[in-house]
């Protein structure tokens, strides 16, 4: 039996895959936790990119992130109990892959611009400014966010489990 089998045939994963709520829940905590998480990360972006400068950065961005880190986990942990209802079908699923795979990006990205955007904050006076190329990478996290969302969609309708 392989390791995908065996997590799909636990009680575990049973349970979820057979109760009439858990599933339903799962995904309905999972649509608004990622509605936080895509959106605060992209009001982040667009003030990076320039919209809304009139907005000091220092006051905006600390005040988002902790609503977008925390909807992360909300996104994850949920993600993680409905694939590992079906992880037959998810396990293999390519919008999964693909999915998780530019979430990977995205995340690293965000961590990175997290990091040097406070560590600007506690060397530097006023509000930090913004290069061309972070105004680029600002604006290519936005798009893959909507690939991720994309891909989230679609993962119901090619391999999905119904
Ligand atoms: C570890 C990370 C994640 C895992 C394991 C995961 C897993 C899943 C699974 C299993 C489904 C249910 C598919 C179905 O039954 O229809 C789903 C749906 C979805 N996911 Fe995720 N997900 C993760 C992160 C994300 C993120 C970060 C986003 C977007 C920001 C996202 C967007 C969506 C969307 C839009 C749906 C469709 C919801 C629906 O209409 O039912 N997911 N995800």
């Amino acid at each position: 039996m392989s390791f995908i089998e065996w997590l799909h045939a636990t009680g575990y994963a049973t349970v979820i895959r057979e109760s009439l709520i858990i599933y339903p829940y799962l995904q309905v905590i999972h649509i608004v936790a990622l509605s936080f998480l895509a959106g605060s990360l992209t009001v982040v972006s667009l003030r990076v990119a320039g919209l809304g400068s009139r907005i000091p950065a220092r006051d905006l961005i600390p005040t988002v992130m902790p609503l977008a880190w925390a909807s992360l986990v909300v996104v994850v942990l949920t993600g993680t109990h409905m694939a590992v209802g079906f992880f037959e079908v998810f396990a293999v699923n390519d919008p999964m892959k693909i999915k998780l795979a530019l979430l990977a990006v995205v995340l690293i990205y965000t961590a990175r611009f997290h990091y040097r955007f406070n560590r600007e904050l506690l060397l530097g006076s006023g509000d930090p400014v913004f290069t061309g190329r972070d105004k680029a990478l600002a604006i290519g996290a936005i798009v893959i966010w909507t690939l991720i969302i994309t891909m989230g969609k679609l993962l119901a309708y090619i391999q999905g489990k119904d």
